[in-house]
């Protein structure tokens, strides 16, 4: 599930003005999706030396398309990490339309300075895109039914071009949890963190130091 809203040129001037903020030397996260490949693909043409770490299989693969060296977190700690994100609200986010939110977070949440890119269609005042939550895959019924009794909708995500769910990077399967929209997004993702079977889910709450949203003639930052 994806939010997939925004026009391509919206989402590369976002990309683009967050690999500016990357300086020589520097270790730096990369994001998953449409948006953080103009990053990356940005960063692959800047004359700097970097090294990146990959937060999926996608940006590993675009890293290497890029000609972006790559290390990982157990040898390098990284200083800035630039991602996208399906829903904004200040500095909290819905991510995991990749289903690659788990390993994202990971990667952003470790970084000195997270950097979000996005386009105007993710932009709301309160959150209220369906989260994603990856799940061990025994554990599917029994999270969907803890997710109902938090008030959520799960529903498990389907593959497309491929008969079953969606599998992640790691192996597991990820249930789309509407709630409507999130009044406490700090309350619900520890209600989500704490449930047996979870590996992750895709609310990022106050983790953004800087938004970046490509607009239709320039780029808008904010500091949340
Ligand atoms: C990947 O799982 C997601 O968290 C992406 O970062 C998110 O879906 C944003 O992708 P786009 O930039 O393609 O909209």
């Amino acid at each position: 599930m994806k939010n997939t809203g925004g026009s391509e040129a919206a989402k590369r001037r976002a990309g683009e003005a967050a690999a500016d903020e990357v300086a020589e030397g520097m270790v730096v996260g990369l994001g998953t999706g449409s948006t953080a490949a103009h990053a990356i693909h940005a960063l692959g043409d800047a004359d700097v030396d970097i090294e990146g770490v990959p937060t999926s299989f996608q940006s590993r693969q675009r890293a290497i398309e890029a000609g972006i060296p790559l290390t990982t977190l157990e040898e390098a700690s990284v200083d800035v990490a630039i991602d996208g994100a399906d829903q904004v609200a200040g500095g909290d986010l819905v991510k995991g339309g990749g289903a690659a939110h788990a390993r994202e977070k990971l990667v952003d949440a470790s970084a000195d300075r997270f950097v979000v890119v996005a386009d105007p269609s993710k932009e709301a005042d309160a959150l209220d895109y369906p989260v994603p939550v990856e799940v061990l895959p025994d554990a599917h019924t029994v999270v969907a039914e803890r997710v109902r009794d938090l008030g959520g909708d799960p529903d498990l995500r389907a593959a497309e071009r491929k008969d079953g769910p969606v599998v992640t990077d790691n192996g597991n399967l990820v249930l789309d949890c509407a709630f409507g929209r999130i009044e406490r997004p700090d309350e619900l993702a520890a209600s989500l963190s704490a449930l047996p079977g979870v590996l992750d889910h895709g609310l990022f709450v106050g983790m953004a130091d800087a938004v970046y949203v490509g607009t239709a003639d320039g780029v808008r930052v904010t500091e949340p």
